[in-house]
């Protein structure tokens, strides 16, 4: 059986039933959110999944990755950068609407409209795409939306989503309405609330998101730590 765990903003940790351990945005230190540090991976993580370069989703990302040596998995640029700049070892570049199978199951990155900028010195020349995540694990669909607006392109992933994280915060991303639009697009099983609550430009109510879902999925709110199996 397979896990999602929340650990608060957009850091969503995936185990799958044969063990594999990915991260997804380690934002983590200094996030007010976060029930772990960065530590709580270093003993185990297979791979580091990052939606775009803004701060609040690389967070602990490079450290992470020093430590433990998963590989990251991410755009062209993202990953470009990562090696030339960070130092990073192992990784998997990607791009928009490109899939790849994993040992663990499939990954495809989807679009997500938001910023392009990675955060970081020495960044300046690798801009890039911000992008969602389409990830199977253990025959689950898991798509962990990044940062992004109300987007048709949504309506493409119609039927082929188990479990949807999708931003609500407003402000950066969808807000509650514009979230549950995406979900009834989308049609998955279950819809999760994300980058809400951590600072006040995204402090956003999740029973604003749950109402306005309605029937559409079944709304799962997880509290920081808190898991959701599949
Ligand atoms: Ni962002
Ligand atoms: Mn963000």
């Amino acid at each position: 059986m397979g896990r999602v765990i929340f650990h608060g903003h957009s850091c969503v940790e995936l185990t799958a039933s044969d063990g594999t351990r990915l991260l997804i945005d380690p934002f983590l230190s200094g996030n007010p959110m976060a029930d772990v540090g960065p530590e709580h991976f270093h003993d185990r993580l297979d791979y580091l999944l990052l939606t775009h370069g803004h701060g609040d989703h690389i967070g602990d990302a490079w450290a992470i990755l020093e430590k433990t040596g998963a590989t990251l998995v991410a755009t062209y640029e993202m990953v470009t950068y990562a090696q030339e700049v960070q130092g990073v070892e192992n990784a998997h570049p990607m791009h928009i609407g490109g899939g790849w199978d994993f040992p663990f199951g499939r990954v495809k990155l989807t679009p997500a409209i938001h910023g392009g900028k990675i955060d970081g010195d020495g960044a300046e020349a690798y801009t890039t795409i911000p992008a969602g995540l389409l990830i199977t694990v253990d025959g689950t669909a898991i798509y962990h939306a990044g940062d992004t607006a109300l987007t048709r392109d949504m309506q493409l992933l119609r039927g082929q989503v188990d479990i949807a994280l999708v931003p609500i915060g407003d402000n950066f991303t969808m807000g509650p309405q514009d979230a549950a639009r995406a979900i009834a697009m989308v049609a998955p099983r279950i819809a999760v609330p994300i980058h809400y609550g951590t600072f006040d430009l995204v402090d956003v109510d999740p029973a604003r998101f749950t109402a306005a879902v309605g029937d559409a999925a079944e709304v799962k709110i997880l509290a920081p730590g808190e898991k959701l199996e599949f």
